[in-house]
């Protein structure tokens, strides 16, 4: 049986065990993310700080956990709508999916997601939500398909890793 998890928005008293949890994330899975653990991990201190105080503006910039009841981090996802900018308040954007290997195929991504499509459409009142994925990365293309993304588009070349480019599915849901 699953393991017990719940899931809320990242919160300041998070801070340290997010940054570990985010280094976590581009470490092992840097095919899967458009940022990388090096540049991520060379930032000051002071940076980081910034980088997770802007996620503390729920609902419109903000990064879910999925919490274990110890209070351990098993995953997480980010959103961000310009909710300032008139033309492109009615869209937002996914980042940063990520689950950690132990806690896979638990559900915990599908209610990372659910949780997130719920507060853009409901308290941050977006029209529909944006992402991209690795062409390689079935598993999280999957994810997608299943709870209703509709691919638009492919951008080639997205990412460059050493000598190997990356080709990203853009996909959609309208909310
Ligand atoms: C993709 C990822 C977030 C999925 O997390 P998860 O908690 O295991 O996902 P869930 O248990 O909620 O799975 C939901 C659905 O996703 C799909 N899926 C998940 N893992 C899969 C796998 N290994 N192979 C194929 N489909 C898979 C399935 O459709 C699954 O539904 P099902 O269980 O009814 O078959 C996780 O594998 C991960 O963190 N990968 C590395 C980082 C990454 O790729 N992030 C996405 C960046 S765009």
């Amino acid at each position: 049986m699953a393991s017990p998890f719940f899931i809320q928005p990242f919160e300041e008293a998070h801070f340290s065990a997010f940054v570990n949890f985010r280094k976590e994330a581009l470490r092992s899975a840097p095919e899967s993310f458009g940022s990388d653990y090096e540049s991520y991990n060379s930032l000051s201190l002071l940076d980081k700080e910034q980088l997770f105080e802007k996620l503390q503006n729920y609902p419109f910039n903000f990064a879910l956990g999925a919490f274990t009841s110890t209070g351990d981090i098993v995953g997480m996802a980010g959103f961000s709508c310009r909710h300032l900018l008139r033309k492109q308040r009615h869209k937002g954007h996914i980042w940063g999916m990520y689950v950690s290997e132990p806690h896979r195929g638990n559900g915990i991504a599908t209610k990372l997601l659910e949780y997130l499509l719920r507060s853009a459409k409901e308290d941050a009142g977006c029209e529909h939500v944006l992402l991209s994925v690795s062409s390689k990365n079935l598993p999280a293309y999957h994810l997608y398909k299943k709870i209703n993304f509709f691919e638009y588009g492919t951008e080639y070349r997205a990412l460059k890793l050493e000598d190997e480019y990356v080709d990203e599915i853009l996909m959609m849901q309208y909310l």
